[in-house]
């Protein structure tokens, strides 16, 4: 098992670029599937266990994927399996996302009923019904979900409350559907903008995505075509607070302004100065743009957080955002209304020092001088970076375990952070 040790006190300072989106990848690839010939070419793929995941998932169904760098090329004309089995989906839930694309191009489909995960039961009931709603004969047998359907026909699908990977797995089952797809409630999060661009690249009509509306209009078939993943907003946002709770002056290239307007307001709320700088005309090439990040002289002040749906507060920058609030002046109270169980790392933080108390999905976190180092525990992804950006502002060392939880979702932390002057390395421990 690895952990990562991080001595804190050091404010950061550089320049760091962020990566491909994680959320934006998944579904990229899942869409691969959608193409009867030729090779997609991904490029900006971030380095990711996740990554890792869904490719071997793809290859077990008889695609091909050559890996050079951060670009895949993945060529799915010889996909004869249509089935994820339960050892890769029970590690990454989002491989869901395949289902869409079989049933539309396959009319089949065999993927294992994804479990819950420490955030909540994560339920996938939107999907299903609206696969049904296409046409699709769905069944639940031994923890798989067993699809069948001739071509899936258009329908007009209403999502009862806001699902990303739902709104992107319809999408991708109705590009090839006979007719029109209305997906209403659908979704707004940046990565189905990016998932429709390169749907349409590859020949699908679709119209609304980035409103609750998207139209789909079914084509006969689907080409391989070329894609650059959007820059990472969460992990942009994640180096904010990074260059915020340290007290530093970081430099953050590419990041995806456009899609962190929420962030941006509330960081700057509790006190950070987010000077986008216009100088570095080729980050505009990558998808975004270089912000300048420091703390105010007059320091952090404590506020309200509600996560929502895009472009509301993302829920991926809670757990984040609540550790910048354990140092801020004052009182604030955080609201996660996205997911039923988003807290685990406040006994984490309680262990540094914090003062946080947590009634259902609402947690009261009172700022508080310092916090201080200990050995902490990670109990999922964006919780485990909290925990990193809790121990860059501590007094003393945090080891954090099971850093696997960092892994999937961000490449290369630590040495981007070592990278800025943070005292931090990664250890292997024995068990
Ligand atoms: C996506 O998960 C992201 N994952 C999550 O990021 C992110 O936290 C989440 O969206 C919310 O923004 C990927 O994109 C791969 P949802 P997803 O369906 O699609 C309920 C990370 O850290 N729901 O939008 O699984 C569900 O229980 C990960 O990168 C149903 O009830 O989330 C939840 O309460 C964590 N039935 C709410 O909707 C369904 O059929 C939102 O879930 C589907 C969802």
């Amino acid at each position: 098992m690895e952990s990562i040790v991080v001595r804190g006190g050091r404010p950061l300072a550089g320049e760091v670029t962020i990566d491909g989106a994680k959320n934006s990848a998944l579904p990229l690839i899942a869409a691969t599937l959608l193409a009867d010939g030729g090779a997609c070419r991904l490029e900006n793929v971030p380095e990711l266990r996740d990554i890792v995941t869904i490719t071997r998932l793809l290859q077990g169904m008889g695609a091909e994927i050559e890996s050079c760098g951060n670009t895949l090329t993945i060529s799915t004309a010889g996909v004869n399996d249509c089935q994820a089995p339960y050892e890769l989906v029970k590690t990454m839930r989002a491989s869901i996302l395949v289902l869409g694309p079989l049933m539309a191009r396959f009319g089949k489909a065999r993927v294992s009923l994804p479990g819950g995960c420490a955030i909540g039961a994560r339920p996938v009931n939107l999907h299903i019904r609206g696969l049904e709603q296409m046409g699709a004969e769905i069944s639940v047998e031994h923890g798989y979900i067993i699809g069948r359907a001739g071509r899936l026909k258009g329908a007009d699908i209403s999502f009862d409350l806001t699902t990303v990977t739902g709104t992107e797995n319809l999408m991708m089952a109705a590009v090839l559907a006979e007719g029109t797809t209305t997906l209403r409630n659908a979704a707004r999060e940046p990565e189905i903008v990016d998932l429709a661009a390169f749907l349409k690249k590859m020949g699908a009509e679709i119209e609304g995505e980035g409103s609750h509306t998207i139209t789909i209009h079914g084509v006969e078939r689907l080409s391989a075509a070329a894609y650059r993943v959007m820059p990472d907003r969460i992990e942009a946002g994640t180096f904010m607070v990074a260059a915020g709770i340290s007290n530093g002056d970081v430099l953050i290239r590419n990041a995806p302004l456009a899609a962190l307007g929420a962030v941006v307001a509330k960081l700057q709320e509790i006190g950070l100065e987010i000077e986008p700088q216009a100088s570095f005309a080729e980050d505009e090439v990558l998808g975004g743009t270089p912000v300048r990040v420091r703390r105010r002289p007059e320091g952090l002040r404590g506020t309200d957080v509600k996560t929502m749906p895009f472009p509301g507060f993302p829920t991926d920058m809670q757990a984040q955002v609540m550790v910048l609030l354990a140092l801020a002046e004052g009182s604030s109270v955080i609201s996660e209304t996205v997911f039923e169980n988003r807290f685990m790392h406040v006994f984490e933080l309680q262990r540094m020092g914090a003062d946080i108390e947590v009634e259902g999905r609402t947690a009261v976190v009172r700022g508080v001088a310092k916090l201080s180092g200990a050995p902490v525990m990670a109990s999922d992804l964006r919780a485990s970076a909290g925990l990193v950006l809790a121990g860059l502002a501590a007094e003393g060392e945090t080891v954090m375990s099971r850093v696997y939880h960092l892994d999937r979702g961000y490449a290369g932390f630590e040495s981007k952070l070592a990278a800025l002057g943070a005292d931090i390395r990664r250890i292997s421990e024995e068990l």
